[in-house]
């Protein structure tokens, strides 16, 4: 019989649940093989032997990841496994030593970040990325910045095609303001929100410029149950609505196995497993890395973020 696993990781947001019992698992998780979401031709990102060190500090090694066009694929690993390194590759903030990433069509050895936008790619960040005092609508449209054709001279002479330009980005962002509940908020600078709706303005600027790779380090790192729950309902429906493949890195186990469609496993910069939610779960790699994380759990007190956990859970 499998163990009552009930450990919790800690992390910068607390005690969070580690592989709990099985969860509901969303009725449109794709079949493998025999959705859309999964079609080999339409894979939108795969990484492929893609390596990254700092000096002498491995952030990952060797990782392999493949993502379809409308799957939910989930990065998961303790603190410092290499989720983020794994993005910033991925998006070109960082240059891997080896490996290449490709999107779409196009290949890399090195993403040119100035060319995400053009490449379908967005992002939000783990810390917050706002431009604080802008209002909520302004950051918004800040996600379309680089999808702006109409040249300087053009804008600043009101020529027709600006205008138009202008007037459909207004209105993409104030769809993505309303369909992410922010319509009360749009006016208010993007600082003066609650950490939450702040973490909801970087999905909308992301969504913003309709990407088909979406990639969210930790969109609900310091959230309230309720705002978490949210915050999933606004990612389940971006994925359905746009199709976009998505990578997520969360550390909230249950929100994982309610979410994703695949999950990796990080565990010191190595992918120690892929598979759908219930197999990750069930891996002895995965249960050792968590479990090896508890014995050298920094608060020295597992047993009560197992309690916590379970009530969590
Ligand atoms: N810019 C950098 N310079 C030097 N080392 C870095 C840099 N970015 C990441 N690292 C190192 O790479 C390793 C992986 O870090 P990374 O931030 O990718 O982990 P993570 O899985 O996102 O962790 P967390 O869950 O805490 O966010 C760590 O050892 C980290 O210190
Ligand atoms: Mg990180």
């Amino acid at each position: 019989m499998q163990p009552a696993l009930r450990l919790v990781r800690t992390g910068r947001d607390g005690n969070r649940p580690l592989l709990p019992g099985p969860a509901p698992r969303p009725a449109a998780v794709p079949a493998p093989g025999g959705s859309p979401h999964r079609d080999r031709a339409g894979r939108v990102l795969s990484v492929e032997g893609l390596s990254l060190a700092f000096g002498g500090t491995v952030a990952f090694a060797e990782i392999d990841l493949a993502v379809g066009a409308g799957e939910i694929h989930a990065v998961i690993g303790p603190n410092g496994a290499g989720k983020s390194s794994l993005i910033n590759a991925i998006t070109g903030l960082y240059a891997p030593q080896a490996g290449r990433v490709r999107i779409g069509a196009e290949s890399f050895a090195r993403v040119p970040a100035g060319r995400l936008a053009a490449l379908g790619v967005a992002r939000t960040f783990q810390n917050l990325a706002l431009f604080t005092g802008l209002s909520v609508r302004d950051n918004v449209l800040a996600g379309l910045a680089a999808a702006r054709r109409a040249g300087l001279g053009a804008q600043i002479l009101g020529l027709p095609s600006a205008r138009r330009e202008a007037r459909a980005h207004r209105d993409a962002a104030e769809a993505v303001i309303g369909r992410l509940g922010l319509g009360a908020v749009a006016d208010r600078p993007a600082g003066s929100l609650p950490y939450g709706l702040q973490k909801r303005v970087e999905l909308g600027r992301a969504l913003v410029a309709r990407p088909r790779l979406l990639l969210l380090d930790e969109p609900m790192a310091g959230m309230t149950a309720t705002e978490k729950a949210e915050m999933t309902g606004f990612i389940r429906a971006a994925r359905e609505t746009s199709g976009a493949a998505i990578v997520l890195i969360e550390h909230d186990i249950g929100v994982v196995m309610r979410l994703s469609d695949r999950v990796t496993v990080l565990d010191h910069g190595r992918r120690i497993a892929t598979g759908t939610p219930a197999e990750v779960q069930a891996d002895p790699a995965v249960i050792a890395a968590y479990l090896g994380l508890a014995d050298g759990d920094a608060d020295g007190d597992a047993a009560a973020d197992a309690d916590t956990g379970a009530a969590a859970a």
